[in-house]
């Protein structure tokens, strides 16, 4: 099975649908990992906080995969955007993650109390132009973070990764990224399971339609919108159902219907808010 890529705004090319690692232990993220490159999965997206990083390093080592057909994200953390902190932090994950270079490296969250993004973005792109990232982007930043960082140093970020799923859609940061070549990844793109988004009629309807499960229904939304997505699992078959999206496509009148699934006052999302996390 071929995993479309996405090319990004500085060439490189991104899987567009991998393996987020989120909240999976630290003792079975070896495991875990491990069965998702088995079962097909080339991109694994984690990050310095997710505490697992080690983890997902013993997996790729063990692997046998040549590195360069793996694409690996990890995250700058909030407590280090300043001074020459980011040098520091991405020189223990890649420790962590036995390798010379991460695929894509991103400012986590904006933390605007701190008022220290632009600081944290400018110290990425010397990350970048020391080779110890091939992608640089962030994560959670909204569009006057965006509009900051970019009039701040001239440099686009290739992806924002954001909270995006059918309940919350983020348009005002999706048609900004559209406008500027910036490619959106959807993080909780099953709604992390905390709404009852398989129930939806939109979605239970296209997954009897086409005989698969609303997860893949949703995932298979994404990915005709153009997002890049990594669904958590730590169950082998989940991880080998979330794959399984390549060989169906919904139709305009189903992607609309889950379109209309976000009520548009952001009641529809399910975890922090940008601004709320510092
Ligand atoms: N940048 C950020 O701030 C940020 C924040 C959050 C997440 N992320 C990234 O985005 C990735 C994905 O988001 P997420 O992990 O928060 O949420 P998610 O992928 O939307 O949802 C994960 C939840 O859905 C369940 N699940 C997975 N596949 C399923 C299926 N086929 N059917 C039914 N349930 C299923 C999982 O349970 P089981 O494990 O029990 O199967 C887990 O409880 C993360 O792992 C992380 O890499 C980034």
């Amino acid at each position: 099975m071929t995993i479309p890529t996405v090319t990004l705004n500085d060439g490189n090319q991104i899987p567009q649908l991998g393996y987020g690692v989120f909240k999976v232990p630290p003792a079975d993220t070896e495991r875990a990992v491990a069965e998702a490159l088995e079962v097909g999965y080339r991109h694994i997206d984690t990050a310095a906080i997710y505490g697992n990083e080690q983890g997902v390093g013993a997996a790729i080592a063990g692997s046998g995969i040549p590195r360069d057909e793996l694409f690996v994200t990890t995250k700058l953390w909030n407590d280090r955007h300043d001074g020459d902190e980011p040098r520091a932090a991405i020189g223990e994950s890649l420790d962590k993650l036995g390798l010379d270079a991460v695929d894509l490296y991103l400012v986590h969250w904006p933390t605007p109390a701190a008022d220290n993004h632009v600081h944290a973005w400018e110290k990425l792109i010397e990350l970048r132009d020391a080779g110890l990232t091939r992608s640089i982007g962030v994560s959670n930043f909204l569009v006057p973070h965006l509009e900051r960082i970019v009039e701040a140093t001239g440099v686009v970020p290739a992806v924002d990764q954001i909270e995006l799923h059918p309940a919350y859609q983020q348009r005002e940061v999706t048609d900004w990224a559209a406008a500027n070549d910036v490619r959106i990844e959807a993080w909780g793109p099953l709604g992390q399971g905390k709404y009852d988004l398989f129930g939806v009629p939109a979605v239970a309807e296209a997954a009897s339609a086409h005989g698969k499960s609303p997860a893949q229904v949703v995932l298979r939304w994404h990915l005709q919108h153009g997002f890049i997505v990594f669904p958590k699992s730590v169950r082998r078959e989940r991880l080998e159902e979330n794959l399984d999206v390549f060989d169906f496509a919904l139709t305009d009148a189903e992607v609309a219907a889950i379109d209309a699934i976000d009520p548009g006052d952001g009641s529809g999302r399910v975890s922090a808010h940008p601004d709320e996390v510092n």
